[in-house]
């Protein structure tokens, strides 16, 4: 039997540039997505996997981030008082939802470097990255999918999604030899190839279920695109001694990472939610163009 998938990373140590200025205050993280910041979705994600234990890697200033994981149980006090006594049930609720854990990346070096960073709380178990600027909604179409692969297969799984080739420089690209309907084994794995020379369509999207080895092969891997050390090298090290699998999850996948991206995110999964949907409507339907 595998290992139960225990713990997720999120790693959230990023800048949070293409944010500026709001960035200069406010986590990138922390940023609305309709009612709950963008990490919330990434975290229940994870839990809906099953994962009990959430590491957040963040970086000095990002203190916020902690606080809001957090129990506030004055807040609570105060809208309980003052009679708001739903908002008072809600809002200690995501302390509850995992074990929360810090890890601090003193320097961006990288989303491969910043997974290092957790090695010792993750510990020998395999386990679960989250990247909170990927949306996946329904969210359990992605992470809890592909525990089931993991399952199967006792072996790495990443998620991927078709893009259309021009954009394929953007992402990890993998090397699929398919399988069966939406599993492939990954055969090799590039960051951000030029297109020409691009294995596939395939793009990797922030969802990983990776074994303890990663952090042996994270140690030994090089500076790669954009000189940074990146988590999609570090895997095609793993991958000379172990298989791979990739998930292609059904849903669809926002790029919470940009204002419009983010913005999008909130327009579609505000029309698709039952309780914001018709508001939504009316809102879009309002609006008037130049
Ligand atoms: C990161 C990963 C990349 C992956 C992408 C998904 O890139 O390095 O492999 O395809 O996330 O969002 P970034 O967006 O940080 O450049």
């Amino acid at each position: 039997m595998p290992a139960k998938i225990r713990t997720a990373v999120i790693p959230a140590a990023g800048l949070g540039t293409r944010f500026l200025p709001t960035t200069k205050a406010v986590p990138k993280e922390l940023m609305p997505l309709l009612d709950q910041p963008l990490i919330q979705y990434g975290a229940e994600e994870a839990v809906e996997a099953g994962v009990e234990r959430v590491v957040i890697v963040t970086s000095p200033g990002k203190e916020a981030l902690e606080r809001y994981f957090s129990l506030d149980l004055e807040l609570e006090q105060r809208l309980t008082d003052s009679g708001d006594a739903d908002r008072a049930s809600q809002i200690n609720k995501v302390a509850s939802l995992a074990e929360f854990s810090y890890v601090i990346q003193e320097e961006p070096r990288g989303l491969g470097h910043a997974v290092l960073t957790a090695k010792d709380a993750v510990g020998q178990e395999p386990f679960m990255v989250i990247l909170p600027d990927d949306v996946i909604w329904p969210a359990g179409d992605a992470a809890p999918r592909m525990t089931e692969v993991y399952s199967r297969f006792d072996s790495a799984v990443v998620a991927v999604e078709e893009v259309p080739l021009e954009a394929v420089s953007a992402y990890g690209v993998i090397d699929p030899e398919v399988m069966e309907d939406r599993v492939c084994r990954v055969r090799g794995l590039v960051e951000k190839p030029d297109p020409n020379e691009a294995p596939s369509r395939l793009a990797i999207v922030g969802r990983y279920i990776l074994p303890p080895e990663i952090f042996d092969c994270l140690e030994r891997t090089p500076p790669g695109a954009k000189g940074e050390i990146q988590l999609t090298d570090g895997m095609a090290l793993l991958l000379e001694d172990q298989a791979m699998y990739a998930y292609q999850f059904h849903g669809t996948r926002y790029d919470g990472g940009t204002p419009l991206g983010l913005l999008k995110a909130s327009l579609d999964i505000g029309l698709k939610r039952p309780d914001t949907r018709d508001r939504v409507r009316e809102i879009i339907d309002g609006l008037t163009g130049p």
